[in-house]
């Protein structure tokens, strides 16, 4: 028996992916570090500081450099962050977000992002949500189930009264741990572990996940 509705902010209601990219790809330019696109998708929906660790690939560093290092790369994807609006939520997922609610289901954004406030506020849709948690909010970071479970706490709600919408690897086995429904968005080589995977956030449809699980 669903009642909440768990959305990832980066990949599911906003594309946030490429300005991540060009940030850390500025940072990594400036150490002398390598990385590429590709390393790049390896860090969706993990926590800033382990996608340090994930560049840094066994390279290994002060804390203080590491910390000046995020800073450095937040500041430059903060830069980004400026500039979204309203025209980034992603097709028409606004709407569905509407509809789920009028048929009396919670909705809750779960994101590893300590940005997802100001990128929702950006997106003008942050009252939407019956509750909002983000980086800040537990300890460990996906794919531990903590942020999820934290997440229907605050909705009052059991895990398995709920539907997570992930697009990152990480997530669904948040997701998974968590005892929830997952839903993946994308190939199935990154969120196939989901109990059911759509590929693009165009064609996700609710209705067909309250049937099919
Ligand atoms: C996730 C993104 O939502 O948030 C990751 O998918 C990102 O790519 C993580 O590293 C942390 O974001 P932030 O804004 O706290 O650096
Ligand atoms: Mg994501």
């Amino acid at each position: 028996n669903i009642k909440a509705f768990i959305f990832d902010l980066d990949g599911v209601i906003t594309d946030t992916a490429e300005y991540h990219y060009k940030s850390w790809q500025k940072l990594a330019d400036e150490e002398g570090l390598f990385f590429n696109r590709e390393i790049n998708e390896q860090l969706r929906g993990v926590s800033r500081m382990d996608s340090l660790e994930i560049i840094l690939d066994g390279k290994e560093l002060a804390e203080d450099l590491k910390k000046e290092m995020t800073d450095r790369k937040n500041a430059y994807y903060q830069k980004y962050l400026e500039k979204i609006s309203k025209e980034d939520i992603l097709d028409d997922m606004e709407s569905k977000l509407i509809e789920l609610k009028e048929q009396g289901f919670k909705i809750a954004v779960a994101s590893s992002s300590r940005n997802a406030r100001k990128v929702l506020k950006n997106l003008k849709i942050s009252d939407l949500f019956d509750t909002i948690s983000d980086g800040n909010s537990v300890e460990n970071a996906k794919p531990a189930p903590d942020l999820f479970l934290h997440t229907a706490e605050k909705l009052g709600v059991e895990a398995e009264e709920c539907v997570v919408l992930e697009d990152a690897e990480s997530g669904v086995d948040a997701a998974l741990a968590a005892n929830m429904i997952a839903v993946g968005v994308g190939p199935d080589d990154r969120v196939g572990k989901a109990h059911l995977v759509y590929s693009k956030v165009a064609e996700i449809d609710f209705e067909e996940i309250l049937e099919k699980i």
